[in-house]
């Protein structure tokens, strides 16, 4: 088995799905809370899969996480669990540091536990995979080179402090303790199953809704945009053959300002959804208020994964964003299901 933290998520849903796509493939214990941005939706194809024991819980929970590892002996725990969004963090870091940090550790301690009392093929075995973001390393210039493994953190919001955080608790338990452990630093990541307060598919929902397309500032702000299953894969090559104690930089080298981004979406439902008056869904962005605090750029150099590991992403933004856009074309019932009360006081709450 495989432990997975947060699998219930936007990158956990799909990392589940596309692992057990194989066949091969080891069992997979999902532990999520299901805060608002869990949905066992995502799941629903596992449901019939004795390979997928589902735990609704808390990776803060020291009791639970003990007694899971004992019971199912996990080769590896990959933990994608946290609270994930930017704006989110800024309206209400509590959480933040509850789960990205505490919960880390928790889990950290747990997973070192269970690992001391393994026999010494099961310790060497072993993998504790730490999923992070690029965010952790702040904003880049126009002129600035993209991230690299060596970039310092500069983190500048409540959310990339708390991964910061957390990344530098996971470094801690490798040097100080010997725990085997690998970190991913990734890029933006876009496609199925993502929650529709973060920027693609929101606009996606927005402008099918005959909403505003809000662009926060000037648009001009850059992402480095990955598609979901190539991040899924990075993982993959990462556990099974990442340096312990490494930390390997994931990007798709899809550097794009964000009104582009929003602007590409509008083309490709203009396409694939006509409106009903013949007007382009462009017509519909808005410029709203910038995020306090709102990093210029990010960008990956993924030259050491790439070099080292020999990973590459299979998408490129134009065939990713246009399998996005259809995705949540072909898939009005899942997005049903969490466009919930609490969905809508939020776009309340941020966007008034
Ligand atoms: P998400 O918000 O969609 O999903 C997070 C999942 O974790 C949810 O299912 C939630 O219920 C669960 N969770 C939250 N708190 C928990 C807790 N205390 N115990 C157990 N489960 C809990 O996030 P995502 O976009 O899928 O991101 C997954 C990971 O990847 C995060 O660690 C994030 O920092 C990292 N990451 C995300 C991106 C991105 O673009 N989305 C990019 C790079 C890295
Ligand atoms: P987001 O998807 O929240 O990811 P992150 O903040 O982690 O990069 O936002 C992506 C970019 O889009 C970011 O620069 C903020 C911007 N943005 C908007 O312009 N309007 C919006 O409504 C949202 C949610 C984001």
């Amino acid at each position: 088995m495989i432990l997975v933290t947060g699998g219930a998520g936007f990158i956990g849903g799909n990392f589940v799905l596309d692992w057990l796509k194989n066949p091969a493939s080891e069992g997979v214990i999902n532990l999520d809370k299901l805060t608002y941005a869990g949905n066992l939706a995502t799941l629903d194809s596992l449901k019939d899969d004795p390979r997928h024991i589902f735990v609704h819980g808390d990776i803060g929970d020291k009791e639970l996480v003990t007694r899971l590892l004992k019971e199912h002996q996990p080769r590896a725990i990959v933990n994608f669990a946290a609270e994930s969004h930017v704006d989110r963090s800024i309206h209400g870091p509590a959480e933040f540091v509850t789960t990205n940090i505490v919960g880390t550790f928790n889990l950290l301690e747990c997973a070192r536990e269970y690992w001391n009392g393994l026999d010494a093929a099961g310790k060497e075995r072993f993998r504790f995979h730490h999923v992070s973001t690029d965010e952790v390393y702040g904003s880049l210039s126009l002129t600035d080179p993209a991230f690299t493994e060596k970039n310092s953190y500069e983190p500048n919001s409540p959310y990339s402090a708390s991964k910061a955080a957390s990344d530098h608790l996971v470094r801690a338990w490798f040097h100080t303790y010997g725990f085997p452990v690998v970190t991913t630093n990734c890029s933006n990541n876009y496609g199925p199953y993502h929650f529709p307060e973060k920027l693609i598919p929101l606009v996606i929902l927005n402008a099918l809704n005959s909403k505003p397309l809000p662009i926060y500032g000037d648009g001009q702000q850059i992402r480095d945009w990955l598609y979901v299953g190539d991040h899924c894969s990075a993982i993959r090559e990462v556990l099974a053959k990442g340096k312990l104690g490494e930390t390997y930089n994931i990007g798709g080298w899809n550097e794009k300002a964000n009104i582009d981004v929003v602007k590409t979406i509008c083309r490709i439902l203009d396409e694939l959804k006509p409106r009903a008056d013949g007007k382009s869904y462009v017509e519909q962005i808005t410029f709203v208020k910038d995020r306090p605090g709102h990093d210029r750029r990010y960008a990956i150099d993924a030259s050491k994964v790439e070099r080292e590991l020999g990973w590459r992403p299979a998408e490129t933004f134009d065939t990713g964003i246009r399998k996005t856009v259809q995705w949540y074309l072909d898939n009005p019932v899942w997005i049903d299901g969490v466009v919930s009360g609490s969905y809508r006081d939020w776009l309340q709450k941020q966007y008034n």
